[in-house]
């Protein structure tokens, strides 16, 4: 095998063969392919796509870069959620213990924010003492015991993927479908998980910018995740617009403790609630009731139990940024347009997210919503509250919400249609 070939034939828009897979993967996760060959590769990859026979081959090579997780001991079903990357979408961690109250369990390995998408594992860092490194023994306790986990993948799973993402990261090759579905689904199943809902993302907040190229997406992954055996579902969701309040990390946090406690923001109840009754189903426990687990603390309970066995204190008080600019509404009217990728652009340069990877986070950094899209807005009234601990970042937090970011249309235009409202948001769904 030689690399220049396997980069030509899929530079020139051919098919790679099996064995040119298997190898090309191999020697890149052990240091024989140059970052710079695979850099290229994926760029190829990006630009002429795969068939869908490369991209299952690509998958199970990823997979068997590194170590396979089992969870069949479990005395529960095991299944998981895996959103493809938004803004404000703090879903995983009211979802996690939601679940696991209503009886499955939920091995959730999650990342860390990259760009203007945040990570689980940024968020929940904000909570004093919560760490994110588990080993296999610790992970598997905690499912054992509290029934919900989240935490860092270890570096034996996916090596391959690991480095490849890394990769892509930094040489613009993150929006390719072949790329995006099987780094997702070899981390999933060598994860070990017996059923998988994912939560693909459409809109300006996420890799699929538009609704057939999240469909493509959808139907690529739940096809790889039921070849290996894994009982797939997704939900293809709105993300137009951030969902609920906050983009941050400890303001998402707070934000998904509201709705542990019965409250919160609709659409992130809703969505909650619409991918729980989906990872219930898939996990064989289709007369669980999760809105009732909302309601009489038990997901709350749970929440509080999975946050103290990783070191954290549930009670302790959440940072808060020292510096806020609040943004107040250019007029009056309905609130048309809130983008999501402004307000995730804008919670990253507050300092949210970081521009490396090695790069750290600040917890209390973020973009506080006090109003969505559809509700009526009153000139001069704050409409956003920009959180940091580094107040030069405001200037370019500003300038990312500036022109089309924000539209505010007059109520009559409203109601005639032209204030677009918002979509619904859960758009599709794809089994
Ligand atoms: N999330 C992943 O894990 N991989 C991708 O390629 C994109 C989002």
């Amino acid at each position: 095998m030689d690399v220049i070939s396997i980069i030509r034939t899929k530079r020139d828009g051919g098919a790679l063969s099996d064995a040119q897979i298997d190898w090309v993967v191999a020697a890149y996760t052990a240091g024989e392919v140059a970052d710079e060959q695979m850099s290229a590769l994926a760029m190829a990859i990006l630009l002429n796509g795969m068939e869908r026979r490369e991209i299952a081959r690509w998958t199970a090579a990823m997979i068997a870069s590194g170590e396979r997780m089992d969870f069949r001991a479990l005395s529960r079903p095991t299944v998981d959620k895996h959103s493809t990357g938004g803004v404000g979408d703090k879903i995983t961690l009211p979802l996690a213990p939601l679940v696991a109250a209503c009886g499955a369990a939920v091995p959730q390995l999650s990342g860390r924010g990259l760009g203007h998408t945040g990570g689980t594992l940024d968020k929940l860092e904000s909570i004093p003492g919560w760490r994110a490194g588990l080993d296999n023994a610790e992970m598997l306790r905690v499912l054992d015991e509290v029934g919900a986990v989240v935490c860092a993948a270890g570096e034996g799973l996916a090596p391959a993927d690991r480095k490849l993402y890394a990769l892509r990261d930094v040489t613009g090759t993150v929006e390719s479908l072949p790329l995006i579905a099987s780094s997702i689904m070899s981390k999933k199943i060598a994860e070990g998980t017996g059923s998988l809902v994912l939560d693909v993302k459409v809109g300006s907040g996420a890799f699929m910018k538009t609704l057939d190229d999240a469909r493509a997406l959808a139907e690529t992954m739940v096809g790889l995740g039921t070849d290996h055996g894994v009982r797939t579902v997704a939900l293809l969701t709105d993300m137009s617009t951030p969902l609920g309040r906050t983009a941050g990390n400890a303001l998402e946090v707070a934000e998904s403790v509201e709705v542990l406690a019965g409250g919160g923001p609709r659409d992130v109840v809703d969505l909650t609630l619409a991918l729980a009754r989906e990872m219930l189903d898939a996990a064989g426990l289709p007369d669980a009731d999760p809105e009732r687990a909302l309601a009489d603390g038990s997901a709350m309970d749970h929440w509080r139990r999975m946050i103290a066995a990783q070191g954290g204190d549930p009670d302790a008080p959440l940072p808060t940024a020292r510096e806020r600019h609040v943004v107040p509404a250019p007029a009056s009217g309905v609130l048309a347009t809130l983008d999501a990728y402004a307000v995730g652009l804008a919670a990253w340069r507050l300092g949210a997210g970081r521009a490396r990877k090695e790069e750290g986070v600040q917890a209390a950094a973020g973009v506080e919503l006090h109003a969505k899209p559809g509700e009526s807005v009153v000139e001069g009234a704050p409409l956003v509250t920009l959180h940091t601990d580094t107040p030069e970042r405001f200037e370019a937090a500003l300038e990312a919400l500036a022109g089309e970011a924000i539209r505010v249309v007059p109520a009559d235009a409203a109601d005639d249609g032209t204030g677009t409202p918002p979509p619904p948001t859960v758009l599709d769904r794809i089994a």
